[in-house]
């Protein structure tokens, strides 16, 4: 520079300035090397999502990084129950089964399978980034949005934690409850109930108990792979002996403080900020009762002979899980004084529930409950 100015006197720097500031502006607009500038990928960004509650007009916001809770397990598992405790908490929502969250988690399970289809998604520019982030958008969308807003989220459908894994990937704070129940009871109320589930035999307790087995056992090996801090195990049988107990465990583990109403869940059923119910939803019918013990050993009686004997190897998860697979019914242990009431009201007002639920519109009346299992729902159960 020096040398420059002494050359060229005290109009040189400028004109040199003038002349850098040129190139800069043309670099600027893309006329000098436009073509191999690097620009880095344009990424697009969603506009922050909201809802506005219908009652306190607050506003809740929603987005990928939400502690959002998810409910799984096999069907007739007492997912529907947690979901109702969880709903009678003013902080949390779970809300019905939304049916399209698992179809599209196993849609997006499909695409990545296929080798040639990850080579076409890819060459079209769709890298698991942005599909992931639409899958989760998808999912966040009908989770906030199907049912009222509260400050916890949650979500029960039931197979989901087949691909717990995977939503983890899509909501890294999202935590799991994994409802775990006597596959004997499952099994036998999927077929008494008539529930189908893909997969499910109905007229074959052998063969839906295999597949009872399949499904709880990958679920198992999700919750393991997920960790105590991302998935919870909550045993059916306990959770309606000892509520109080479980309760405060799976808040004090969600991070929710407590909350009595969780012990009457019954008590907010279509209520705001409650438990919403959906008609046709095969549970409905049954979270309208307080917890009780009525359904703990219906199945007892109801397994065909052969398959009571080989149950060890039909169903070796029942061991795993600590179900004694030759004990009909296995000792599940005392309830608390709570639930032994519940269940003598529950028992002694067959009518008065069959009137609530009408009054509910439930387009399931409970009929599947004979008068056989209820009699045999009176046993003792210690
Ligand atoms: C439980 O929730 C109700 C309703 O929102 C609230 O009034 C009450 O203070 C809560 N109780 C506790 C112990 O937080």
């Amino acid at each position: 520079m020096l040398f420059l100015s002494s050359r060229s006197g005290r109009k040189g720097p400028i004109a040199c300035l003038v002349g850098l500031l040129l190139v800069f502006a043309l670099y600027q607009l893309g006329i000098i090397c436009g073509s191999t500038r690097y620009t880095p990928a344009a990424v697009m960004v969603s506009k922050e999502k909201y809802v506005i509650g219908p009652f306190d007009r607050k506003t809740y916001t929603y987005d990928r990084y939400m502690p959002l809770i998810f409910i799984g397990g096999v069907p007739r598992s007492g997912t529907t129950l947690m979901r109702a405790m969880l709903d009678a908490h003013p902080d949390v929502r779970c809300g019905q089964e939304t049916r399209v969250i698992p179809r599209i988690l196993q849609m997006k399970m499909h695409w990545s399978k296929s080798e040639k289809e990850n080579v076409r998604l890819t060459e079209a520019g769709i890298s698991k980034e942005v599909i992931d982030s639409a899958i989760a958008a998808f999912c966040l969308e009908i989770i906030a949005r199907h049912a009222e807003p509260a400050p916890r989220l949650c979500n029960k459908d039931p197979l989901t934690l087949k691909m717990g894994s995977y939503i983890l990937e899509l909501f890294p704070n999202a935590k799991f409850i994994f409802m775990v129940r006597d596959g004997r009871a499952t099994v036998h109320s999927i077929i008494s109930r008539k529930v189908t589930i893909t997969g499910f035999d109905l007229s074959s307790y052998r063969q839906s108990l295999i597949r009872w087995n399949h499904a709880i056992s990958v679920m198992y090996g999700q919750c393991k792979e997920l960790g105590p801090e991302r998935c919870l195990m909550v045993p059916y049988e306990q959770l309606v002996l000892h509520p109080r107990q479980w309760m405060k465990k799976i808040l004090n583990y969600l991070d929710v403080p407590w909350n009595e109403s969780v012990m009457h869940h019954e008590e907010f059923i279509n209520k705001p900020g409650g438990v919403p119910l959906s008609k046709v939803e095969r549970s409905s019918d049954q979270i309208i009762k307080p917890v009780n013990l009525a359904a703990l050993t219906k199945w007892v009686g109801n397994i065909p002979e052969d398959v009571v004997r080989e149950m060890a190897d039909i169903a070796p998860m029942l061991s795993v899980l600590g179900y004694d697979p030759y004990a009909n019914p296995p000792v599940y242990g005392a309830p608390d004084s709570l639930v032994s009431d519940n269940t003598r009201r529950v028992l002694a007002g067959e009518k008065l529930w069959e009137e609530k639920a009408r009054a509910y519109h439930l387009s399931h009346r409970p009929t599947e409950t004979s008068n056989e299992e209820a009699a045999s729902s009176t046993a003792p159960i210690a």
